[in-house]
């Protein structure tokens, strides 16, 4: 998040570099366009166009088109059975969108730490607290739900979770807001699971402005969020204002929702799901020059380097005992070179919300208390150029060595 639109060009040679900038063309100009001269703006065939290639793409039997991946994960643990009262296992070390959507159902994260060196719930203490908090519930209430979360596009250990999952009973939905196209060799991130949930936000590896896609193989899921994305009408009324005869009726069978993705937002998401094998190269080759530059800075722990990996962000790690400058200073430093940053995430449990709600300390979760005092963000988009690229790297350089404590 923190989309850094401040526009400094003329304090830096070369300009201020965003942490984020959209990579828009003509083509998504043109697709914007046709869908405002057409006089039908609203969820339509371009949505439903969006939903069949994303399906297509990933290889899932269904894709449902939303307007945020927090409205996706709110209708997606609505659909796993998520109850009020109940639990839902994740991460602290996540964006609130995650765990505020387990209230609206009125039910509470059951946090488990993330594994050190890695930004990802750890396998053994979601079995922990499956065990002492198991299905049929505990004092707590039942847990409906694990929502491992890809974090940066990087992919959780799916086959130990989904295992653990499977062996309880409970459902797994991916967040996978980060992580498209994110793959491994049992199918893209947000298919490993029961449900998987993609962002479709403006700094992510595709963008529609704001947007989401839940993809699942199960078709009683599938049904259930159709139905409630769209005020839990019984029936697709999209085109009840163009289709002859009786196409006025519908009923309301369930309370739903106001989550359906506009044909606006679609067509920008056609093209630029036609783009994202673009978009990763250009990621790719970003990661590859800063893995390059950085590869001998004992200063910097790199992210894991993992297959198949999205490459929403690159997050480096700074090595403490190695500076003399904490990490607020050192993005300080970052920025008055003119390169903007962000840090993901500041962990759950320290947010007062959280810490009122569970009566959390810091460090209760210490893992992910680690990760996030040392973590920065760097700038990795496709509209990054070479130059700019170049100068993240002499910044952090610069802003390490002015600070560097020696071997
Ligand atoms: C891990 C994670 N999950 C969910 C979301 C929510 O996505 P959206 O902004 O599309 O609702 C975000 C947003 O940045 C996120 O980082």
């Amino acid at each position: 998040m923190n989309l850094n639109t401040k526009n400094l060009s003329s304090g830096f040679s070369g300009g201020f570099i965003p942490f984020a900038r959209p990579d828009i063309g003509k083509e998504e100009e043109e697709a914007a366009l046709r869908v405002l001269r057409s006089g039908w703006l609203t969820t339509g065939a371009e949505a439903k166009a969006f939903e069949e290639e994303f399906a297509r793409y990933v290889g899932a039997s269904h894709a449902l088109a939303v307007n945020s991946a927090t409205a996706g994960l709110h209708l997606a643990l609505e659909a796993a059975g998520v109850e009020s009262g109940g639990r839902v296992i994740t991460s602290p070390y996540t964006f609130a969108a995650t765990a505020e959507v387990v209230r609206y159902l009125g039910a509470e994260p059951l946090f488990v730490d993330v594994e050190p060196g890695t930004f990802h719930i750890d396998p053994s203490g979601v079995e922990k607290a499956l065990k002492a908090c198991g299905t049929r519930g505990c004092a707590e209430g039942r847990v409906g739900a694990l929502v491992p979360v890809h974090i940066a596009g990087q992919v959780c250990r799916m086959e130990s979770l989904t295992a653990i999952a499977r062996r309880w009973g409970i459902p797994v939905v991916e967040d996978a807001a980060h992580s498209f196209p994110s793959r491994t060799a049992s199918g893209f991130a947000g298919t490993l699971g029961d449900m998987g949930v993609y962002s479709f936000y403006a700094t992510k590896t595709i963008t529609t402005g704001e947007g989401g896609m839940v993809v699942t193989n199960n078709e009683a899921a599938a049904k259930r969020i159709s139905l409630m994305r769209l005020h839990g009408i019984d029936r697709e009324i999209w085109n009840r204002y163009t289709e002859r005869g009786a196409s006025w009726k519908y009923a309301v069978v369930e309370a739903g929702f106001k989550y359906n993705m506009t044909d606006l937002a679609a067509a920008i998401g056609r093209v630029q799901l036609r783009r994202a094998g673009e978009f990763l190269a250009k990621r790719q080759a970003i990661a590859a020059k800063y893995r390059a530059a950085f590869a001998d800075k004992d200063y910097i722990e790199l992210p894991p380097d993992g297959e198949g990996h999205a490459l929403h962000l690159f997050i480096i790690r700074l090595v403490e005992s190695r500076l003399t400058l904490g990490r607020d200073e050192f993005i300080d430093r970052l920025a008055e070179k003119g390169v903007g940053t962000s840090v993901h995430f500041i962990p759950l449990h320290i947010h007062p919300y959280w810490q009122k709600r569970g009566g959390y300390k810091p460090e209760d979760f210490p893992h992910a208390l680690d990760a996030y005092r040392r973590a920065i963000s760097l700038p990795i988009y496709p509209a990054m150029t070479e130059e700019e690229t170049q100068r993240v790297i002499e910044a952090v350089i610069a802003a390490a060595e002015a600070g560097y404590t020696g071997p």
